[in-house]
């Protein structure tokens, strides 16, 4: 049976990202040699390398002045790496969530951290308007897709200080202005490639701004001066993620993705909106396009386990919410189709069939 899968992360790839995927592990590029023996400092993976860089640039229009890095150890090693290399005094963040505050905890190993807005006081189900930045931070940090409360920012920030963005869970997904941020970085195993990869888009003059000697690892000036090579890279992750990208080109790009992922949260967020045995959690105007998060209705809250079995039973997997909200979290990342949303809510209209009052 077909399976649909909105799994939050790891989460789907493109079959046909799976499929050249399978072909590297058993032959890459016809040397006679899986990808996962050779070399990182063959010319067969330099082209990998080089690919990758120029098929991120063209998809979200990346600047010359920014370098493109890609490490080990996830995203919450950016956490630590980001206050580490560039905290002084103090940072400004905003608290969207779980992730959020996990960075906040790391920043707050190297100076103040001044939070300047936050969700928390309605479980994080908005993202904060009308804050203040303030000029004399170092950076602001922001989560801009927050993947287990289904809030996104709708728009590039405006910030006198540099902006730095966790997109993990939205890279790629909607156009973007780079311009408007020092920094942006994440780990890749939503919308880009396996576990095991993390990427950062830095702008030059960042390293300008370090303000503490830091272990040669630590220091993003030794990967974008490396070119991700000052040490082993996630080899096979790399090679995924520029197969990734080559797919993203060949549908048409982050426009056309966009324009994908509107269309199924549309359908999606419709059916929460109409169906009387589900309700949305989030305001609407900071509603995700990746993580669709949603509860049973009041009076209805009995059906939750009989509704997961039932989807279970279409093929759908993954949509238990996080234990932090409850209920259901559909994640529509950029490779899952628009019929596995269909499924979904055909799932929904059933129910309400079945069972509305
Ligand atoms: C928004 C966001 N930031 C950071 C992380 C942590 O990423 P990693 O597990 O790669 O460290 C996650 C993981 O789901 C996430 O969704």
């Amino acid at each position: 049976m077909k399976k649909h899968i909105f799994n939050a992360g790891p989460s789907l790839l493109a079959d046909e990202v799976y499929a050249s995927a399978a072909k590297a592990i058993m032959d890459f590029n016809d040397s006679g040699i899986s990808i996962l023996s050779i070399s990182h400092r063959t010319p067969d993976f330099d082209a990998v390398m080089s690919e990758a860089d120029a098929l991120f640039r063209e998809l979200l229009h990346i600047p010359d002045n920014y370098k493109i890095i890609y490490l080990g150890g996830g995203a919450s090693t950016y956490f630590y790496e980001i206050p580490a290399n560039f905290l002084g005094k103090k940072a400004a963040y905003i608290n969207t969530g779980v992730w959020s505050k996990k960075a906040i905890k790391e920043a707050k190993r190297y100076g103040e951290v001044e939070v300047i807005a936050s969700s928390e006081d309605k479980n994080f189900n908005y993202i904060p308007k009308g804050f203040t930045i303030p000029e004399d931070a170092d950076y602001l940090h922001i989560t801009s897709n927050n993947t287990i409360y289904g809030t996104e920012y709708h728009e590039d920030l405006d910030s006198p200080i540099p902006v730095i963005a966790d997109m993990s869970s939205n890279i790629l997904s909607r156009p973007i202005d780079v311009t408007k941020y020092a920094m942006i970085y994440g780990g890749a195993q939503k919308n880009l490639a396996p576990a095991g990869v993390a990427f950062a888009i830095i702008r030059e003059d960042m390293v300008d701004r370090v303000v503490r000697d830091l272990p040669t690892m630590m220091q993003f000036k030794t990967h974008m001066e490396n070119n991700s090579m000052f040490n082993t890279p996630p080899v096979f992750p790399i090679f995924v993620l520029k197969e990734t990208l080559k797919w993203l080109k060949s549908i048409g790009g982050v426009e056309e993705i966009y324009r994908r992922n509107q269309e199924k949260a549309q359908l999606l967020y419709d059916e929460i909106d109409r169906n009387p045995l589900f309700r949305g959690t989030v305001e609407k105007d900071s509603r995700s396009l990746m993580n669709i998060c949603f509860v049973m209705a009041e009076g209805y809250e009995d059906l939750a386990p009989e509704f997961m079995a039932y989807t279970k039973e279409q093929g759908i997997v993954g949509i238990k919410g996080h234990r932090l909200v409850g209920g259901f979290r559909a994640s529509c990342y950029n490779a899952l189709p628009k019929e596995s949303v269909e499924v979904l809510v055909k799932c929904m209209q059933d129910f309400a069939v079945k069972y509305a009052k």
